[in-house]
Order: C-alpha cells, then structure tokens, then sequence
C-alpha cells in the first residue's frame, strides 16, 4: 500500500491522481492532504513550508482530497481519521492474503532521565571517588573510625595518627613510638644533602614556602631516602628466599643493580650513622623479632669486606625494621605487608620527615635574607 499525506498548495498530488486514473498504481493509496482549516481563515494563511500555500480552489486541500477519492485513494474525512483508514486498508490487504503482516518490533525502552530519576529519589550519582581513611560525615571527623576527641583524650602522637591514616589500624604502642623515632631522625641532615641543597637554593631566589619545599622533595629517590621500600622488598625477597648475603649481593652485582639501603656517601665502617643505631637499639629492646634487621646487617658485614662506605644507611635500616615490624605485630597479613612495600608506604616516612626540615631550611633562608645563590664553581669558570 502507498500512504500520502500531502498539504494544500501545489499541484503535485494531481500527478498522483493521473497516475490513479490511468491504472499506473496497482497498490492501494491511502491520502489524506492537510490544511483544510484554510478556509476557516478571511485572508490567506501560510502552512508548514513555502508552497503549503493555497494558490486557488484547485490547490486547496479539499480540492485535492476529493481528487484523490474520485480517483480510487481512500481518502478518510478527517486528519484524525488517517491512522484507521491506513489500519483498515492494511488488514483488508492481509485478509485478502496480499500480505503477510511482520509482527512489530518493540522499540526499545528509552532510559529514564538522570536528573529527573535523581529528583524523585529513585537513584543517586555514582561515586567517583572512594575514600576508607577518613570520614568528616558525623559531628567531628574519624581518622579509621577514631573520632577526633578520642585522639586527643587518649593522648595520641603523631606515630598514633600515621598509624590511623595509612595503616588504617591501630598499631601497638611501640610501633607507633618507633614510626616516630623514625620521623625525628630523619627530619633533617644538614644543609649539604640533595634535599636540603635545593630548598635553601630555591627559598634564595625568592621563591615562596610551597615552592621551596617541593623543589627538596622532589631530589627523594632511589639515591636519596627514597630507597626504603626498595630495601624492604629486596631484603624482604632474598630473606624468604634463604639467599646468602654473597648470593644476594653477587645476585644483585650481575643485575647490575646497587643493593637499596647499603651505602652512603661520608658514613663509613669507621663513621657509622648514628640514626642507624638509634633505630636498631630501639627494635631491639621492644621488637618481638628483627630477623629482617639481623639479616640486613649480615649483608652489611659482606658489603663491607668489599668498600668501607657500604655500610647499612638509614633507608636500609628503615626499610629492613619495618618489616620486622609488619611481620612481628601480628597485624599484618602477608599480602598487605607486601601491598605495603609495593605502593611505597615506607618512603613516605622520609618524605614526612624531611619536610619538617626543608620547611626549617625554608624558613632559616628567609630569616638571613642572603643574595641570590651561585654556585662557587663560577670561581673556577670565569677567574683565571
Ligand atoms: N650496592 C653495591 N655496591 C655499591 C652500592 C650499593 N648500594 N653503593 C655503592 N656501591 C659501590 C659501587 O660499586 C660503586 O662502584 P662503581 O662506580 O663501580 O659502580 C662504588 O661503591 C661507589 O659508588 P658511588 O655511587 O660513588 O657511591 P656514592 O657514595 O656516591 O653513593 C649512595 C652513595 C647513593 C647512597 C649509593 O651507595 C647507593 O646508590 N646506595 C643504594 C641506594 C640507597 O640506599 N640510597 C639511600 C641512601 S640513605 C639516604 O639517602 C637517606
Ligand atoms: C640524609 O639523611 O639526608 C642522608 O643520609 C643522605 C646524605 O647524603 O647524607
């Protein structure tokens, strides 16, 4: 079947009703043209588009219905009445067996709008962030589920809220006091270290706290106290291993990797770091086991029958007693001791630290109000 629906103006659908007449078309034609409302109005109306404009009796929509319906079309008498006449037109033909009718595609449910859903309380927006340390929801903030008024009542430290925020538990009192043994010691080394060199020299060239801190910071790495994590995990994996210190250091040698956490650059066998032994002494009196610390300190003996600047350093010593600390509270299991060295928690202990002192450095250059920095080897480059 052919279904039409034209506008009054034109004569286009005549064409059709020659083509009717002539016996051209051997499918029923269903028409109906629109805008028989024209006459209802005293001058001339314009309709949907440009031609839709009745141009003489012949090119009004009733002219062109009643056309069409002389000529064979089913013409209905109303616009409303298209829909049945093009039902009608369509169940004769399947009837009569001309056709064989499709069954109806259900069209897909359109979803419901967001905001209007969101509104009416039936859905809410996806999270896009997800956060387990802390929580500001409630009458004060929680760090891990400890209210704040609890932290100050029971008299934490700041060992007490690390232990909060990163580990999201409630450590032992003598790991806390060891996490911020860690944090003293490593708060500072003097000016001439990485970290320390490139604050004072940034907070010199006028640059603000934010700006020097971060130009320190950013010398932490696998040279300069950012050797913790990776001295856990290579200790850690050569230890479970039951690896000798010759294997794990004549291991390391052919990789060409230096051991992390052996080696500094002024302590020596006859200088030893004195952080270092403050670490160990502590473990010692309060650690359940330092098999981990014991074994570093072997591979220690070794590397110093090589060069006597290889001793254990500071990120060694960190590195090897917190994973007796880790292991021996009982409070880790082993896949989160190792999630632990693999994200880089430990490093972040020296980053903490070392902010406490690049801030003092900050703030000790800006009290001097020296010049701007220049390094002495201009001396060498321009004087003769
Ligand atoms: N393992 C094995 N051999 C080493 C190691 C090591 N960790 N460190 C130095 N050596 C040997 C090397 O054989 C080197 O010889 P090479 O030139 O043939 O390679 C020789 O000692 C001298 O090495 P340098 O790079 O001159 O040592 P330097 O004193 O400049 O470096 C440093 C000190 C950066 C700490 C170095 O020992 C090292 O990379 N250690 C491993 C990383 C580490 O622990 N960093 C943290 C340091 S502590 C802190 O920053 C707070
Ligand atoms: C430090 O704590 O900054 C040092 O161990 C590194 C260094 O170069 O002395």
């Amino acid at each position: 079947m052919i279904v039409v629906l034209g506008e009054l103006g034109g004569r286009d659908e005549y064409s059709l009703v020659e083509a009717l007449k002539e016996g051209k078309i051997h499918k029923p034609v269903v028409a109906w043209v629109s805008g028989t409302c024209a006459r209802l109005f005293k001058s001339e109306v314009q309709f949907g588009h440009a031609g839709a404009k009745s141009g003489g009796e012949l090119e009004s929509a009733q002219a062109k219905n009643q056309a069409l319906k002389e000529a064979g079309a089913v013409v209905p008498t109303s616009y409303e009445a298209f829909e049945t006449a093009i039902k009608e037109t369509f169940d004769k033909l399947a009837e009569e067996g001309k056709i064989t009718p499709v069954p109806d595609i259900k069209p897909p449910a359109i979803p419901e709008d967001l905001s209007i859903a969101i509104k009416s309380g039936k859905v809410r927006a996806p999270t896009h962030i997800i956060s387990t340390i802390s929580d500001d929801r409630g009458d004060e903030p929680c760090y891990a589920g400890v209210p704040m008024s609890t932290i100050i009542e029971r008299g934490f430290n700041v060992g007490d809220v690390i232990s909060l925020l990163w580990f999201k538990r409630s450590l032992p009192r003598y790991c806390t006091q060891f996490i911020e043994i860690c944090v003293m010691l490593c708060a500072d080394h003097g000016p001439c270290v990485s970290g320390a060199h490139n604050t004072i020299v940034t907070a010199r060239a006028g640059k603000d706290l934010v700006s020097s801190l971060v130009s320190g910071l950013l010398t932490i790495g696998p040279r300069f106290g950012g050797a913790i994590d990776d001295a856990a995990r290579y200790f850690k994996d050569a230890y479970d291993r039951g690896l000798s210190p010759y294997e794990f250091v004549e291991g390391m040698k052919r990789k060409g990797i230096r051991v992390p956490g052996i080696g500094h650059r002024i302590k020596s066998r006859d200088n030893r770091d004195k952080r270092v032994q403050l670490l160990q002494q502590y473990a010692h009196n309060h650690f359940p086991s330092v098999k981990y610390m014991e074994y570093a300190v072997q591979v220690e003996n070794y590397t110093l029958s090589k060069a006597n600047n290889l001793v254990l350093n500071v990120d060694g010593a960190i590195g090897s007693l917190f994973l007796d600390l880790l292991s021996g509270s009982g409070m880790f299991t082993k896949p989160e001791i190792d999630e632990i060295v693999d994200i880089g928690y430990l490093n972040g202990l020296f980053v903490l630290a070392r902010s406490i002192g690049l801030i003092g450095h900050t703030f000790d250059q800006k009290r001097l109000k020296q010049p701007l920095y220049r390094h002495p080897w201009e001396d060498v480059l321009y004087t003769k």
